[in-house]
């Protein structure tokens, strides 16, 4: 059996991902802001650094597969905030956690992102490259500033969906950028993403708790149904499998056919010369 970390471990997909592998029999070092193994803010350098330091600690130095599912949604009022959560720090704890995946046989590490980073019209391409070229500071302040240029009708309902959407866009690009790198693929550690849809999870069902109507929502659905946490943690507890072998640098729609609905011919994009 192996060992296994994931952050969100408290809430919504990520208590969904700790229960999923610990019914499998793994060892299971849960990360979050409260109620399980390692309680540290994934949203600061300090909070980050005492994440892996916890981690390494408790797994000896060896890890088997990291879930990196925190993550907070675009409701936020603050979207610097959400830029340090959503983007810098799943991908300090993945690479903070890189050695230690180098150690198992058969490392393996999956971050959640969202189909938001290709359904939400307002990405912010300067903002990606700071965030990819690790400027958290600029990424901060240009995040705010971008929210700026999101209509007002939007932000109202949705205060940080510029910085949410453009995390997730950047989270992605920065998985399939890295997951090829020898450091990741010669070291036989597979890096992969998922990007969930409207999953019912506190997140998404906010302070009211009430689903809302599929067909009434603000993006098609369609399945008819909302996702549900223990359909996301399927996926992750798929790509942390041993077995899991030939794939890496991947993006995992999960989001019942919303990407595929509002951009249907946008995939496969074809090679240019
Ligand atoms: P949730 O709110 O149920 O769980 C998120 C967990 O992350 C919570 O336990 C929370 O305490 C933790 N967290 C938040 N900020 C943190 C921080 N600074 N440090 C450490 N832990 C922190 O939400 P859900 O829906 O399970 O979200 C999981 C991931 O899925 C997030 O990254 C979210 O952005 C993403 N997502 C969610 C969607 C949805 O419809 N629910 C859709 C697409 C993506």
């Amino acid at each position: 059996m192996g060992t296994y970390a994931v952050t969100g471990a408290a809430s919504g997909m990520g208590a969904a991902s700790a229960a999923v592998l610990a019914e499998a029999g793994h060892t299971v070092i849960g990360v979050d802001l409260r109620d399980t193994e390692i309680i540290a803010d994934l949203g600061t350098p300090e909070g980050r650094a005492s994440a892996v330091e916890g981690i390494l600690e408790a797994s000896e130095g060896a890890l088997d597969g990291v879930a990196a599912v925190a993550g907070v949604g675009p409701d936020m009022k603050d979207p610097a905030a959400v830029m340090s959560i959503d983007y810098f720090g799943p991908v300090a704890l993945l690479e903070g956690l890189r050695p230690a995946l180098a150690r198992s046989e058969s490392g393996r590490a999956v971050a959640v992102g969202s189909n938001s980073a290709t359904t939400v019209p307002f990405i912010d391409q300067t903002l990606v490259d700071l965030a990819l070229a690790g400027e958290e500071e600029a990424a901060r302040g240009r995040a705010v500033q971008g929210q700026e240029e999101v209509p007002d009708k939007v932000r109202a309902f949705a205060p940080s969906i510029g910085a949410y959407a453009t995390s997730k866009f950047a989270l992605a690009r920065w998985v399939r950028r890295t997951a090829i790198t020898p450091r990741w693929g010669r070291e036989g550690v597979l890096l992969n993403a998922i990007a969930p849809g409207a999953v019912l999870t506190p997140l998404m069902l906010g302070s009211t708790g009430t689903a809302p109507d599929p067909d009434s929502f603000n993006t098609p659905m369609p399945l008819g149904e909302f996702g549900r946490p223990e359909e996301i943690a399927f996926w992750v507890h798929q790509f942390l499998r041993p077995e899991a072998r030939f794939t890496t640098g991947s993006v995992l729609y999960v989001d019942g056919g919303t990407d595929a609905a509002l951009r249907p011919e946008d995939l496969p994009t074809a090679m240019t010369p």
